[in-house]
């Protein structure tokens, strides 16, 4: 499990800017804590293209989920060496630092750094032992090395990603050019009640804050039963203090809502509040509700996915447009500059989980098509279109 700032995560920037030099990179950590290798251009004026993807996990996470686009970004580089082919442009690959969220409840803080959108409240969010991201930022990013980019130095980011769903396998292709990002809301819950003696307090006479958790819970789950294209997950619960024969006096969750429309996530995750100050009120207990983050849904690139969509025609393959249902950095990239993305097809349409798998012939066809990609975009940069 690599999580923001971890000593998992500084192992794994040591070991992929081992790889990122070995590929002939100019290699940084920069005052985010992303890791970034850096390959000039040929023409100083013709800016940058960001590649790149998260390396941060989940808990209990699969393999490939960030990674493949970090270590196939590196790959590329390295075939271009290969060749002894230069770009017009510079390609900087960036393995972000916080794309989870896991720490701090978050998402995106390596590559909001980047984009320059981390704001004051998201800085002053502290983790389970009450490290704000501020602190966390200053003790794990250089703060010698700048993370935010200017828009007008850069061509676009493209990521690759695993498509973290089952679509490509459905339709039998390998890979899939990303049309759009659904929007998010994470949210922190909690209920303070009355901690008492299980044996001895009636139950009339109880503000048990597990229970009103526990009923707003399953209102989650009906509430996206009841709304097309509408998600909704609690995926962390605790109830304190914890004791068998405790009655919980607090309990909290995370919230994680998600919709292609922003209007419909956001009236669903506002009933879902009446909803839990319902329950509270009906139950005597207090509620807490902080929202953690709210993302809009972002379409992707037209001509930077066109480009990759004729890369895949180029390499033979069937032409698959599809939303995503996961959030990505290319979401808070999208803020700065124009963002692509190209899944590549994998086992089940598992992740978030160690089985998550991709087939390495599917991964080859994706490094095809973003080499393809490469030289078509390098093609128009020198054309000057
Ligand atoms: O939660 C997501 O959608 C992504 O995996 N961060
Ligand atoms: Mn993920
Ligand atoms: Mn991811």
């Amino acid at each position: 499990m690599r999580w923001f700032g971890g000593p998992a995560m500084a192992r794994a920037n040591a070991l992929a800017g081992r790889w990122m030099a070995e590929a002939g990179m100019a290699v940084r950590v920069d005052a985010a804590g992303n890791l970034v290798g850096h390959m000039p251009g040929s023409d100083p004026v013709a800016g940058t293209l960001l590649l790149g993807s998260h390396l941060d996990t989940v808990r209990d996470a699969g393999a490939f989920d960030g990674p493949l686009g970090v270590l196939a970004a590196i790959e590329c580089v390295e075939r271009l060496r290969g060749r002894e082919l230069s770009l017009p442009f510079a390609v900087d690959v960036i393995g972000f630092s916080d794309e989870e969220g896991l720490r701090f409840g978050t998402a995106y803080l390596g590559s909001r750094a980047v984009a320059g959108t981390l704001d004051a409240a998201t800085l002053e969010t502290s983790d389970a032992h009450g490290v704000t991201v501020r602190e966390a930022l200053a003790a794990f990013g250089d703060g010698a090395e700048p993370a935010s980019r200017r828009g007008e130095d850069l061509l676009g980011y493209v990521e690759l990603h695993i498509e973290q769903g089952p679509v490509l396998e459905q339709r039998g292709a390998a890979v899939g050019v990303v049309t759009a990002i659904a929007g998010a809301t994470r949210a922190e819950v909690r209920f303070t009640g009355r901690a008492g003696h299980a044996g001895t307090v009636p139950m009339d006479l109880r503000a048990d804050a597990a229970c009103a958790l526990a009923e707003l819970v399953l209102a989650v789950e009906a509430a996206a039963r009841a709304q097309p294209g509408l998600v909704a997950t609690v995926g962390r619960l605790a109830v304190a203090p914890g004791a068998p024969n405790v009655i919980p006096g607090s309990a909290e969750a995370s919230l994680d809502v998600r919709h292609a429309q922003d209007r419909v996530r956001e009236a669903a995750v506002a009933a879902l509040r009446e909803r839990a100050e319902e329950i509270g009120a009906r139950r005597g207990v207090a509620l807490g509700w902080e929202e953690r983050l709210s993302t809009p849904a972002v379409a992707m690139d037209a001509r930077l996915g066109e480009l990759l969509a004729a890369a895949v025609a180029d390499r033979g393959q069937p032409d698959v447009r599809l939303p995503s249902g996961a959030g990505h950095d290319a979401v808070a990239l999208s803020e700065l500059t124009p963002a692509a993305m190209l899944f590549v097809r994998c086992a089940g349409g598992v992740s978030h989980q160690p089985d998550e798998s991709v087939d390495a012939a599917d991964v080859a066809v994706a490094l095809d098509v973003l080499d393809g990609f490469l030289r078509r975009l390098a093609e128009r940069v020198s054309g000057g279109r």
